[in-house]
């Protein structure tokens, strides 16, 4: 796993309202992340965050702006590439975890791995390491009903790491966990940042997850505040 890096320019994004009225959510974002590096993003609920984490998945399309992820503008990439992206290149946690209750914690973990069914071998040797990573060797055939919070959220940090992405996308990722849980859960977070160099940027609305960012941008209003 090596990290993505990340240009951002003039990014913008409107939602429409009505038929004919259209709200600006982005009005002309940009900023840049190193391979590697670990970013906070912050600011008020309904300030974008989210919109720009979708953006930066190549989830959702901007209206103007380029976001250039390794050399290549993303918003450009046809729809079959932009699925290969989301697929192989991201790892997203978002506050609610996910998981596919009929389906075990190992087998939440593989789900990414559908789309490339050879080397199924592989991939479940790296789910058992990752279930290890995350602290819950003993729980891979339980299902997300028989399984805490905290826990919960671990096995979807665990489903996002099995493709060994390059950017993990973390959508306010603690936000219904208690601090010992959200404590473990930056830990985990952090490692795979510094050991992996795994590209993460965080939105977050915690001081301390934030602090924990080695930077920290703030969007206000649609624009970048000024730290
Ligand atoms: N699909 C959508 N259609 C219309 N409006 C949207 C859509 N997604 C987000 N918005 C609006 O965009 C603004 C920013 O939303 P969001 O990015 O979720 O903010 P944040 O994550 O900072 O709380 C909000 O006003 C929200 O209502
Ligand atoms: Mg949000």
């Amino acid at each position: 796993m090596s990290g993505a890096d990340i240009k951002v320019s003039n990014l913008m994004k409107s939602f429409p309202v009505t038929s004919s009225a259209s709200v600006d959510v982005l009005k002309g974002i940009s900023f840049d992340v190193l391979a590697g590096e670990s970013l906070a993003v912050t600011g008020p609920s309904g300030s974008g965050k989210s919109t720009l984490l979708q953006l930066l998945g190549a989830m959702e399309f901007p209206g103007d702006g380029e976001i250039i992820i390794n050399g290549r503008d993303i918003t450009r990439l046809d729809e079959a590439a932009r699925a290969d992206f989301r697929n192989r290149e991201v790892g997203f946690i978002f506050q609610s975890h996910y998981l596919l209750p009929q389906l075990t914690a190992l087998d939440n973990i593989l789900v990414p791995t559908w789309n490339s069914r050879k080397d199924s071998d592989k991939h479940i040797e790296r789910a058992h390491k990752r279930l290890k990573q995350v602290g819950l060797s003993k729980f891979g055939q339980r299902l997300p009903g028989q399984l805490s919070g905290g826990e919960r959220q671990r096995v979807a940090v665990a489903r996002a790491l099995i493709m060994e992405p390059a950017l993990i996308l973390a959508d306010e990722p603690a936000g219904a966990l208690d601090r010992t849980n959200t404590e473990s859960l930056m830990n985990l977070l952090l490692e795979i940042n510094n050991f992996e160099k795994a590209t993460l940027v965080l939105v977050t609305h915690s001081e301390f997850c934030a602090a924990a960012m080695q930077r920290k941008i703030s969007i206000v209003d649609g624009k970048l505040e000024r730290l």
